[in-house]
């Protein structure tokens, strides 16, 4: 089978993966070191990483994902010069009021994992709009960590079920999960970090216990449908136990 790419490529359709994970959360590191090493400024390589959000999302409608997490802005990341954090903001207020139009049309829900305040109120309305004009949707689900830390969560979570007054002893973790900014989302099947590390940088630390990991050298920019594939084709070949023995030869 062939497909037609937008630039009337012809490219070879991949082959059929056995298991595509539900959800899948990327870790969208190396946009300054793939600005850096072509002399350019952070703030391009950050550009770049935002327009690379779009065919990695088709790439991800066309694979069969049904919820991808990225990870945009942590809560440790505003300790980053002031003039890179509001350019990553900017960049955030840009992509919603140009793209926002396009990814309804194409049946993208938008949710939003991280905490609000912080965050310049103009901001924040877009946000919520986009939220909100796209709650209907369920092609996929775009789910952007911004202003996100998985600490912050948890103790976001906590002081919600102390002043809800749960009690102690019949709290579950089914109940923990529903006051996370996740809520209502399964869990990460796979975090894929771009950029080399092979770390979590608090990113989803209670959602993402049983996730593959999987983490590829290719900085975010440059991280396309055939690297994406490659990360599938690699989950396909894990032995998911979740605690238990490992599947009959
Ligand atoms: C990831 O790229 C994007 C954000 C953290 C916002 P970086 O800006 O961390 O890029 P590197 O790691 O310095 O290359
Ligand atoms: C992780 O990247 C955060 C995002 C991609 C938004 P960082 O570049 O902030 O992570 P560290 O500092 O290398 O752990
Ligand atoms: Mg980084």
């Amino acid at each position: 089978m062939i497909r037609q790419s937008p630039d009337n490529q012809i490219e070879d359709a991949f082959p059929s993966l056995a298991r595509v994970p539900y959800h899948v959360g990327i870790i969208m590191d190396g946009n300054g070191r793939w600005a850096t090493e072509r002399g350019l400024i952070r703030y391009i390589g950050h550009r770049a990483g935002v327009d690379n959000i779009r065919p990695v999302l088709e790439a991800s409608v066309e694979f069969g994902i049904k919820v991808l997490t990225i990870y945009a802005f942590s809560t440790e990341n505003w300790s980053r010069p002031i003039e890179e954090v509001s350019g990553l903001m900017r960049l955030l207020g840009t992509a919603l009021r140009n793209r926002l139009q396009e990814l309804h049309e194409n049946g993208v829900q938008i949710r939003h994992s991280g905490r609000l305040t912080g965050i310049n109120e103009e901001l924040q309305k877009q946000i919520l709009h986009a939220i909100d004009y796209t709650k209907h949707n369920d092609t996929i689900i775009l789910n952007v960590a911004f202003n996100y830390g998985g600490r912050g969560e948890i103790l976001d979570a906590t002081r919600q079920i102390i002043k809800d007054g749960i009690d102690p002893d019949s709290l579950s973790e089914e109940t923990f999960s529903r006051y996370l900014y996740t809520e209502g989302l399964p869990d990460p099947d796979l975090i894929i970090r771009t950029g080399g590390d092979w770390r979590m940088s608090n990113f989803l630390i209670w959602q993402a216990v049983y996730a593959e990991y999987y983490s590829t050298p290719t900085y975010w920019p440059n991280f396309d449908r055939a690297e994406l594939f490659k990360a599938l084709n690699e989950y396909n070949r894990r032995d998911r136990r979740f605690g238990g023995v490992p599947d009959a030869e």
